[in-house]
């Protein structure tokens, strides 16, 4: 276990002030991915997690915070107050993100950490470290409909101001359709564990079904985690983690993240939490061309998505 000290997100952000950018993207095996990413992609596909550790990985905001908060609860039986530890990706580390020092990196906070770790990722499944694998770790991958994925991201490329310029929404739309945004091509990533998830044991939950009935999602995952609460518990963990309360959570709404990185004043990161969003972004043009390139990229799946219509 290393000794030094690792600053929390707010401290460090305020330090690094002034080396925060829209940081360009470099291609990893043909995935865009941010530069101090990609620029530190040897040590990060070395990583070995612990038997014990758990993933949950996600295309960018699918929600990877909601299941991350679901999660934690679950792991501590519903102790809301040992989930204010500390803010949610410092609880929860996200694998490969790394940024200019002396901003910790995932690899970093796990390395502080003592397994069993919940480790979020974005990578899609060909990226995900072998270890994972072979330790046969549990992972849990939330997929959310296509449409309100890309809405909610380019919302988070507004306020987000280490990623990339989103340019006009119309732009942003064939920008997603030809998997040309950070972390590659969301027909790809939601394909690629869908296809892996039977023999690597992965559980594949949706941001929808969540949304319909949380409480049977929480106990879907509760299974999963080979755990058993009692109702009233679950009662606990479904009211603390609706989307209410995790708004007004300091250690789950991203307000560890300063302003200069997260500007939630132009959309904040709990910004709606709804299915069907996107009727309010996308005109009727531009969602006749979607569902059209729609149908082309995934047709040689049947993955039960809903509302895109
Ligand atoms: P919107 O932008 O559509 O509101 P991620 O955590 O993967 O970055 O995903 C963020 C998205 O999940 C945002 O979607 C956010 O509002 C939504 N979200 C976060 N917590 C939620 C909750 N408890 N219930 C419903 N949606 C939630």
């Amino acid at each position: 276990m290393s000794e030094e000290k690792i600053l929390s997100y707010k401290e460090a952000i305020e330090k690094a002030h002034s080396s925060i950018s829209r940081f360009p993207l470099l291609p990893i095996r043909g995935i865009p991915l941010m530069c101090h990413i990609a620029n530190n992609w040897d040590s990060i596909w070395a990583f070995r997690p612990d038997p014990s550790d758990l993933l949950i990985a996600t295309y960018p905001k699918a929600g990877t915070t909601w299941t991350q908060e679901i999660i934690d609860l679950l792991l501590h039986n519903g102790d809301a107050e040992a989930c204010q530890r500390a803010p949610t990706p410092e609880r929860s580390p996200f694998l490969e993100i790394c940024s200019p020092p002396p901003i910790p990196s995932g690899l970093e906070l796990l390395a502080n950490m003592d397994p069993p770790r919940l480790i979020k990722t974005h990578l899609p499944f060909q990226l995900v470290p072998p270890g994972f694998w072979e330790n046969k770790c549990k992972t849990i991958y939330v997929a959310r409909n296509a449409k309100d994925n890309l809405v909610s991201y380019y919302y988070f490329h507004l306020m987000n101001k280490t990623q990339p310029e989103p340019g006009p929404f119309d732009e942003f739309v064939h920008k997603f359709m030809r998997g040309e945004l950070a972390w590659g091509s969301w027909y790809d990533h939601v394909k690629g564990y869908w296809e892996e998830r039977e023999k690597k044991n992965i559980l594949y939950i949706f941001y929808e079904d969540m949304k319909e009935n949380p409480r049977r999602e929480v106990e879907r995952i509760m299974r999963y985690l080979d755990l058993s609460l009692s109702d009233e518990v679950i009662s606990r963990i479904v009211e603390l983690t609706s989307f209410k309360s995790m708004k007004e959570n300091p250690m789950a709404n991203y307000s560890c993240i300063p302003t200069p990185v997260f500007d939630q004043s132009i959309s904040p990161f709990m910004r709606k939490g709804e299915v069907g969003d996107w009727k309010n972004n996308f005109t009727l043009e531009q969602s006749k061309i979607f569902d059209e390139d729609y149908e082309k990229q995934m047709k040689d799946v049947d993955i039960p998505f809903r509302n895109l219509i």
